[in-house]
């Protein structure tokens, strides 16, 4: 099979489409032959060893001291079951799904395994496989964050980067909670948060969402540049801030302050039950794709480039062969 092998840590050109053998599923795993997968802020992190401060040697000792350890990366995919272990027995061959190898990589090749009692959910009948796995990074984040936060109809939310992949989706999951949403985001990008149901949207550029007296009950930080430090004046009292973003030291401090919210692998994302609510979400129309961009497989480099830019909108969906259904 060809897979988008990443060589070492580095620019988006250390990514090179090669020749690979294509797994065999185990006795409990599927084998899902792709036809649309993302390149995500999670792929580029890594590809680039480009992570919050104090991050760096964590990285390399999960991921790999010289170079990532499984070359192939790639968080998510949606295609059909090709073929299923002998021990598999809720899915079968030609079954539409979403999956995830979580941070074990793997899905920007054209075939992934993935065990059945991990992250994977049929796609339903009317939905697109490029619509379903465009909602998969963003919306687990935000559904992860959001549920540890326990942001209750009611409550007001700031979101910080609320254009991206996990911005798109913590807008519309915040709206769908009954909260009232202040978006920040680049004046560009005003008008898409607002259709996602933003009550108010502040442009970082000319606004300083800390400095304007208003406060919430929960700041949700995807960018980095809103820490709690910052923030704690914007918090009500009682106000919980989500850390999307974090450095080492911040993250240690997280530990003791009640407020700041992190969420580890253990939380919930990457798992079947948060893939099975996003696709009924998505189906219902609740949630709406935002993809910034379809490209074919084989402009993985490109793709790379357009996340490392920290300016897409929403996802960005890499596509094997025609669009389907
Ligand atoms: N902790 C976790 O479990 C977890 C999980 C997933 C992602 N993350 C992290 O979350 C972050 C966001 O991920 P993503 O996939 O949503 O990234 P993304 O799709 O690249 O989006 C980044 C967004 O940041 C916005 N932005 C750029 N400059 C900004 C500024 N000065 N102030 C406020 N917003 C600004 C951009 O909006 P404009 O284009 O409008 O400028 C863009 O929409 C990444 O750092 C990622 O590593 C953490």
């Amino acid at each position: 099979m060809r897979a988008a092998v990443c060589e070492r840590y580095g620019q988006p050109e250390v990514v090179r489409i090669r020749e690979v053998p294509t797994p065999a599923p185990a006795g409990g795993e599927v084998l899902i032959r792709a036809s649309a997968t993302t390149v995500n802020s999670g792929d580029a992190r890594v590809r680039a060893l480009r992570v919050p401060r104090g991050m760096g040697p964590l990285v390399r000792l999960r991921f790999g001291l010289t170079k990532p350890r499984r070359g192939i990366l790639g968080l998510e995919i949606a295609g059909r079951v090709e073929s299923v272990g002998s021990a598999v027995t809720r899915f079968r061959p030609e079954d539409r799904v979403v999956a995830s190898r979580g941070f074990a990589f793997g899905c920007h090749a054209e075939y992934a395994t993935v065990s059945e009692e991990g992250a994977i959910a049929r796609i339903p009948d009317r939905l697109s496989d490029q619509d379903a796995v465009a909602v998969l990074f963003g919306g687990e984040t935000a559904l992860t964050f959001l549920r540890l936060g326990k942001l209750g109809a009611g409550e007001s939310i700031l979101i910080n980067g609320a254009s991206g992949a996990v911005g798109t989706m913590a807008v519309q999951l915040a709206k769908h909670l009954g909260a009232e949403v202040t978006a920040v985001c680049s004046g560009a990008n005003a008008e898409l948060v607002s259709r996602l149901g933003a009550d108010r949207v502040v442009d970082y550029a000319t606004e300083d969402f800390t400095r304007d007296g208003r406060r919430y009950d929960v700041i949700m930080d995807n960018h980095g540049n809103a820490p709690y430090a910052r923030v704690t004046g914007s918090l009500k009292p009682g106000g919980r801030f989500l850390m999307v973003v974090g450095d080492l030291p911040q993250m240690l401090a997280a530990t003791w302050r009640k407020a700041v919210i992190t969420a580890s692998p253990s939380d919930g994302a990457f798992s079947a039950e948060s893939y099975r609510t996003l696709m009924d979400l998505t189906e219902r129309g609740v949630l709406t794709p935002v993809i910034d961009a379809f490209l074919p497989f084989e402009e993985i480099v490109d793709a790379h480039r357009r996340v490392d830019g920290g300016h897409k909108v929403g996802s960005l969906v890499l596509t094997f062969g025609l669009r389907t259904p």
